[in-house]
């Protein structure tokens, strides 16, 4: 189990691959933490799986920095990444401000969206002595523009660009990159062709990690799950059951 960010390139080399959860609360957090996974984001994906948005443009810095301190009042021992919410890097200096308020919420590095046209943010995040996780392929922030959440990868043009965003995240100093929604294949070709760790979602199994969104993992936001999340729990499903026999115990159907 990972202890530092330090030791990112070591798993890289040798492995175990990095088992990644999301969380948004102490009690997930708490959990995570002590079944031992590596690394815990607090996504901005709270905005659909928490607070019940429509994606994940309606979350706000304030709700970050609010999810981003209960998630990190729970964690003794995994470092926390953070993600940038939607227009909250727009320029190198309100990035690294933003940047700053996570870290003072207790993250131990900050992860935004894009890669080639986002490297003067990233270059600033870095050089004001912040960790930083970048994340390339399906951006969920820009479902609007793209119009869906549409797999990466597919034409030589998407591959180019994958990778060209890759290696400048990586040669910027980028610890770590988030590849969501990509060709398996491309996303192999990349984790082979950077220093940084790759950590995929719908993006196979050639990546140097994975991450998941943990209501996916565990049923418990069954109203959607993404096709590639295999859920190993139905925490939904008992929630209700729960919920059913203590209505019933309430209204006296079981005295
Ligand atoms: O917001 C999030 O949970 C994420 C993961 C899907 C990687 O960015």
């Amino acid at each position: 189990m990972l202890t530092s960010l330090s030791e990112l390139p070591g798993r890289k080399a040798h492995g175990p691959k990095l088992a990644v959860l999301t969380a948004y609360d102490y009690p997930a957090a708490r959990m995570l933490d002590d079944a031992g996974v590596d690394l815990i984001l607090v996504g901005d994906s709270l905005g659909m799986v928490v607070l019940g948005l429509p994606d994940t443009t309606g979350v706000t810095m304030e709700m970050m920095i609010h999810h981003t301190s209960a998630v990190c009042r729970g964690v003794k021992r995994a470092a926390v990444i953070a993600d940038l919410p939607f227009a909250s890097y727009r320029t190198p200096e309100e990035a690294v401000l933003h940047s700053k308020r996570l870290i003072e919420c207790g993250a131990s590095a900050v992860k935004l969206e894009g890669g080639v046209a986002m490297i003067p943010q990233v270059r600033a995040i870095i050089d004001a002595g912040i960790p930083f996780v970048g994340h390339i392929g399906m951006l969920p922030q820009s479902v609007k523009e793209e119009g869906g959440y549409k797999k990466k990868g597919k034409t030589s043009e998407q591959i180019e660009r994958l990778i060209a965003d890759a290696q400048a995240l990586d040669q910027a100093g980028a610890v770590a990159i988030v590849l969501e929604s990509i060709v398996p294949d491309v996303a192999t070709q990349i984790t082979r062709q950077i220093k940084a760790s790759t950590i995929g979602i719908g993006a196979g199994s050639g990546t140097d990690g994975q991450v998941l969104v943990t209501p996916d993992l565990l049923g418990s936001f069954p109203w959607f799950r993404p096709p590639f999340a295999k859920p190993h729990a139905d925490v939904a499903g008992e929630t209700q059951r729960a919920v059913r026999e203590y209505i019933a115990e309430v209204q006296g159907a079981l005295s």
